[in-house]
């Protein structure tokens, strides 16, 4: 299953998404070791995650119309913000998938979900801070990430949130909800 959708999103996407896709899967890989999570269900979910982000918009409204996806405000404005959850539809239509872990990960990893587990973190972070990413704090939260899955996920997910609030961006209500049932978590 993880081999034909490596093919497929080999044929999907651009080659830069396709080698950042392969960072995810590596990185995200030696965190599941590292943190012992379920190495199948990581290796699933970052493979899949970005097959649709090279779609173009018009086509990602039109299959998750067709697919009967909840469409909210915000993603008919921008589709793009679809294409995990188009992703996830897919693993489940085309492999019969119900592994909830796997398809919140995968329908929820540029907001996050308050019911994510160890393995949506992990896809999340290794999505900010792996090998192919490079900003001023990376080599910081990618350290972090190895000590402490749940603090490198808050930590990520505050710098999202902080860079949306200091760009007059839109907050994705869904990242506001993981931010306030984490740290209710933590308290
Ligand atoms: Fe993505
Ligand atoms: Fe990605």
């Amino acid at each position: 299953m993880v081999e034909e959708i490596l093919m497929l999103a080999e044929k999907m996407m651009t080659r830069e998404r396709f080698i950042h896709t392969i960072n995810v899967r590596d990185f995200a890989l030696l965190l599941a070791k590292i943190h012992k999570a379920n190495p199948k269900e990581v290796e699933i979910a970052a493979a899949s995650h970005d097959l649709f982000r090279d779609v173009p918009s018009g086509k990602l409204l039109k299959i998750s119309k067709i697919w009967n996806l909840e469409i909210e405000d915000i993603e008919k404005k921008h589709p793009i913000l679809l294409h995990g959850k188009v992703a996830a539809e897919f693993l489940r239509r085309r492999y019969r998938l119900t592994d909830e872990s796997i398809l919140i990960s995968v329908a929820y990893h540029t907001s996050g979900h308050p019911e994510m587990n160890e393995v949506g973190k992990i896809l999340m972070i290794a999505d900010t801070v792996g090998f192919d990413r490079d900003f001023p704090e990376v080599e910081k939260l990618r350290n972090l990430s190895y000590q402490d899955l749940n603090k490198a996920f808050v930590e990520i997910l505050k710098n999202r949130m902080m860079y949306a609030l200091k760009t007059n961006r839109y907050l994705l209500p869904k990242s506001v909800d993981t931010w306030n049932s984490t740290v209710e978590v933590m308290e």
